[in-house]
């Protein structure tokens, strides 16, 4: 390493100097309790403590799973409307649309070519699909790729995501480090996952990992009616009324995202005491979820009447995305003997 990398690599970058990056993919589904608890709130959080925050809407991602280019449109749209009814705020945050920044796909390319199939071949995606025995698209297989170039164009350092995906940003920090020993730079930084423990892993309404794959979720913006089934839905053990409740059970794990510790402490006491019902608590809970997301349902709907409202905003966050992103794909290109030389 070069005596300027070195003093480079000793000093730690300040905290709110630290570049804060996320995705969602506009798969045209609601979002979730998971989404919001494992991920969407540490967006609205980490757009305070730090001076950049990009959040953007994958939507070259959805082209593995959605094959309809209205859809699609609608769904980026959606997902935009989720972030601003969320609380992410385009003066603190800057939010954009992936596809309005094509460049993305060149570094993907460039990462490609330092990517060992067998790093692929690992991934947890790609073989949870394999054992599924579905039919696998290159798109799907070269995934995580493309999620690595979305995190080292920017220069993050953080990535706000539930647990899930945090084997994705390991294998970009992979993909940085062979790019830089091969082409002997420092261009791309080494991103961390952000995980908060207690939010990690939601669970669903049937106790495995909230997901829409599993049809288990509970919606944040869906309608009363849908929501109350969900929450209904939640499968408890069948202990009488009268007696004990057994507290390590999802019912109270989705109770409690909505309580303060101690309404935690306290409900907890009355389960332990005997005489609470389960329907009960998931008559609390629903009416503490209603009240939780009602301020973003009203903001979600507010911009949702001002569409082209919405799109400056993307357009905005746009350039200054690329203002972050040239540079370091400039020093990519530069590093690897791509395009003019530079004097
Ligand atoms: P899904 O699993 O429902 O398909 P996505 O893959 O679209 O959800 O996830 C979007 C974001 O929400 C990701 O950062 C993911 O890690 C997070 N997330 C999804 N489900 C959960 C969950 N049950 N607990 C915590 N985080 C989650
Ligand atoms: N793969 C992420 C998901 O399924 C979405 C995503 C795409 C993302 N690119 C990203 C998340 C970059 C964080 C950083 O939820």
């Amino acid at each position: 390493m070069s005596k300027k990398k070195q003093e480079e690599a000793a000093e730690p970058i300040p905290k709110r100097q630290q570049i804060v990056l996320s995705g969602t993919k506009p798969t045209g589904e609601n979002l979730h309790l998971g989404n919001y608890f494992g991920a969407l709130r540490q967006f609205v959080s980490l757009q305070d403590q730090h001076d950049t925050a990009l959040y953007f809407i994958a939507d070259y991602h959805s082209m593995t799973s959605v094959r309809n280019g209205e859809e699609r449109r609608n769904n980026s749209l959606n997902v935009a409307l989720d972030y601003l009814g969320a609380g992410l705020d385009p003066a603190r945050a800057i939010l954009f649309r992936q596809s309005d920044l094509p460049e993305v796909t060149e570094l993907t390319w460039m990462l490609s070519s330092v990517t060992g199939m067998g790093l692929l071949e690992r991934a947890h995606a790609y073989k949870a699909a394999m054992d599924k025995g579905e039919e696998i698209d290159h798109g799907t297989f070269t995934y995580p790729v493309l999620m690595a170039a979305d995190i080292l164009l920017y220069g993050s350092h953080l990535v706000p995501v539930g647990k899930d995906q945090k084997q994705h940003i390991e294998m970009a920090r992979d993909m940085a480090t062979r790019f830089n020993n091969y082409y002997d730079t420092d261009v791309l930084v080494l991103p961390e996952p952000y995980i908060l423990e207690d939010t990690a892993t939601v669970p669903g309404t049937d106790g495995r990992k909230m997901s829409k794959s599993y049809g288990n979720t509970i919606s944040m913006f869906g309608g009363k009616k849908q929501i109350k089934k969900a929450v209904m839905g939640i499968v408890t053990d069948s202990t009488p009324v009268e007696e004990p409740k057994d507290t390590n059970q999802n019912v109270f794990d989705i109770w409690s995202l909505f309580a303060t510790e101690s309404e935690r402490e306290e409900m907890f006491a009355r389960a332990a005491a005997g005489g609470l019902g389960y329907g009960d608590v998931k008559k609390d809970l629903l009416a503490r979820l209603m009240d939780y997301f009602e301020p973003m349902r009203a903001r979600r709907d507010q911009f949702a009447e001002k569409p082209a409202e919405v799109e400056e905003i993307l357009r905005d966050g746009v350039e200054r995305a690329r203002a972050l992103a040239m540079p370091i794909l400039e020093r990519c290109r530069e590093a690897a003997g791509l395009g003019v030389p530079h004097a």
